[in-house]
């Protein structure tokens, strides 16, 4: 498959056409960035860590019945994907408190949470990303009413399969984002799932392997991001 031009640079992704329309290239760089971009650093071989971690990804969620964009690993840093119209909404899944919950709600963090919560954001660095109520998402139709339904469903169908792929790596999920594009109609699941947007910890510990690392100058990032990838090719 061809790299053609550029559709989207993002702050950590790139998103290339292809000679098929139907199918673009994600590539992972380097870059990390927190508090929508206030915080960037650069880590060498990252982008590979990552491409590697979310191609198991979503691999194994494909093997437990959960669709997605990915279609296979191209290079180190590609994976071949369907092409989707991106809604500017981030989909978070919380099992445990930690992050912006706690600070919001004024919660201890490590409190379980059951059923898991769903919460919508509005991608939307210059606002800060805030949080977004169903009525917002019509007021600023950003999805349909059963787009969005549609979204929930898949999002908690997607925590049931990652609690199971990352407890049998002996990592307890915490918290993840989603995102979602429209393909041929459909709500799709898109983007990627890696340590850069799950709260990952090692079972039974508070002990996180993920970019909460590179937010609080907590630990050696890539050592983290590799610990993920070693556990979940054990697992395998
Ligand atoms: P939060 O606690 O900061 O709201 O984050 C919840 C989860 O979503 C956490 O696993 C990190 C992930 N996340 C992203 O991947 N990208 C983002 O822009 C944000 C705000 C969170
Ligand atoms: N604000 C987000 C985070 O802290 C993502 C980013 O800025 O890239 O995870």
């Amino acid at each position: 498959m061809n790299r053609g031009d550029l559709l989207h640079r993002g702050k950590v992704k790139s998103v290339w056409l292809t000679d098929d329309p139907g199918f673009c290239i994600a590539e992972f760089s380097d870059t990390i960035t927190a508090g929508d971009g206030a915080k960037r650093d650069e880590l060498a071989g990252k982008g590979a860590l990552l491409n590697s971690i979310s191609s198991i990804i979503f691999e194994r969620l494909a093997e437990k019945g959960v669709d997605s964009h990915f279609v296979r690993k191209l290079s180190d840093t590609e994976m071949l994907v369907r092409r989707a119209e991106l809604f500017a909404l981030e989909v978070v899944v919380r099992n445990r408190s930690a992050g912006s919950l706690c600070r919001r709600l004024g919660l201890e963090p490590n409190m379980e949470i059951k059923p898991p919560l769903v919460e919508f954001f509005y991608k939307n660095d210059e606002l800060g990303d805030p949080l977004l109520t169903k009525d917002h998402i019509r007021m600023l139709n950003l999805a349909e009413e059963s787009q969005v339904a549609d979204m929930e469903r898949q999002a908690l169908a997607v925590n049931q399969a990652l609690q199971q792929i990352f407890g049998a790596a002996g990592l307890d999920l915490v918290d993840f984002k989603l995102e979602f594009g429209l393909a041929d109609g459909k709500v799709l699941l898109i983007d990627e799932i890696s340590p850069d947007t799950c709260r990952l910890w090692v079972k039974g510990t508070t002990e996180g392997l993920d970019k909460d690392r590179f937010r609080q100058d907590s630990g050696d990032v890539l050592a983290g991001y590799r610990e993920v990838l070693r556990r979940l090719e054990e697992g395998a």
